[in-house]
């Protein structure tokens, strides 16, 4: 008997393809969000799940799935996932790193530029019926040629997104777990720093580290007062990271110049002290989201869950204690 699968949101018919090359697909392509009921209710007779990075996979769900052998991620982030109760209970997880590294990276260059120059502001400015004349100093904004990058999360995004800085001629400071090699740091011109010093120098902050617990409000009141007053923010990473109320606040008084978001606390649910303010560029977590990317991550998925139950090994393992030998 083929294993059995369940996709837990709407994917490409050609993803469905390659699952169904090895396994029994239940898919959702009516793309409607299980509960967290429904969604183990579903796995509970399933070998294999292909899960969205807004399904929580927990130990309290795992418990329901006892044929469960792999969990596969559409999504590079697996905060969602509790990957040490997978490993606890001989259950595989993996991720789709890599594939989306220049969409992503394409993104964030967009919100610095964005955030820089007021593109949302001044779009609404000329849409709200404002625009009378062209001013001298009509919506000014700081300037990304020139400026000083500072990124948290020098992973694979983050260089991609210092390769693009480049071509800005920006200079870039960078924070990460661990310190990148000489040689990969002279080719950024990039100067490793410590948090409180990227913050007091960059004029723009970007994020790009995972969600851990322990970066929770890594970006709070007391790090927002230590950015410059012409400096932006842009959060491309994930909610949680920034403490939302605290930035809304320093926008608000116009401590920092602007914000940039993909990610929010709570999406989509959005605090609403961001719609009434002009400084902050306002996207719904599109990071990845081109055709091609997030073809590329679904497919990247299904393989991966594929290989996991044909006694394979996934190429995005995120936990190799869990395979069984
Ligand atoms: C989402 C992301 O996965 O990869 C990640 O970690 O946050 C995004 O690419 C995407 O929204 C698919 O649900």
């Amino acid at each position: 008997m083929k294993p059995r699968v369940l996709v837990s949101r709407e994917v490409f018919d050609e993803t469905l393809s390659l699952l169904a090359a090895g396994c029994e697909v239940e898919s959702n392509q009516a793309d409607r969000k299980y509960s967290p009921e429904e969604l183990a209710a579903r796995l509970a007779d399933k070998e294999g799940a292909v899960v969205s990075t807004s399904d929580r996979i927990d130990a309290a769900l795992l418990d329901r799935c006892p044929r469960l052998k792999v969990v596969s991620n559409v999504g590079v982030g697996f905060n969602n996932i509790d990957v040490a109760a997978c490993t606890a209970r001989g259950i595989m997880a993996t991720n789709t790193p890599g594939v989306l590294t220049d969409s992503v990276a394409d993104l964030a260059f967009g919100l610095i530029i964005a955030g820089c120059r007021r593109m949302s502001e001044a779009e609404r400015y000329l849409r709200d019926g404002q625009w009378k004349g062209n001013y001298l100093k009509q919506m000014l904004g700081v300037d990304v040629h020139g400026a000083t990058l500072g990124i948290v999360g020098m992973g694979r995004i983050g260089q991609a997104v210092a390769r693009r800085a480049l071509g800005f001629d920006m200079r870039i400071l960078y924070h990460n777990r661990t310190r990148l090699d000489a040689a990969t740091e002279a080719r950024y011109g990039a100067r490793h720093c410590g948090k409180d010093e990227l913050l007091r120098e960059a004029d723009v902050v970007l994020l790009l580290m995972p969600y851990a617990p322990e970066n929770h409000h890594f970006i709070g009141a007391r790090e927002l007062a230590l950015m410059k007053p012409s400096a932006v923010l842009v959060n491309i990473a994930r909610g949680g990271i920034v403490d939302d109320a605290a930035l809304i606040a320093a926008l608000s008084e116009q401590r920092i110049f602007a914000a940039a978001l993909d990610v929010y606390e709570n999406e989509p649910q959005l605090d609403p002290g961001f719609l009434d303010l002009k400084n902050v560029v306002l996207v719904p977590h599109i990071g990845s989201a081109s055709e091609p990317t997030r073809r590329a991550m679904a497919n990247t998925a299904a393989r991966n869950c594929v290989v996991a139950l044909t006694g394979g090994v996934p190429p995005d393992l995120l936990n190799p204690e869990a395979v069984p030998r």
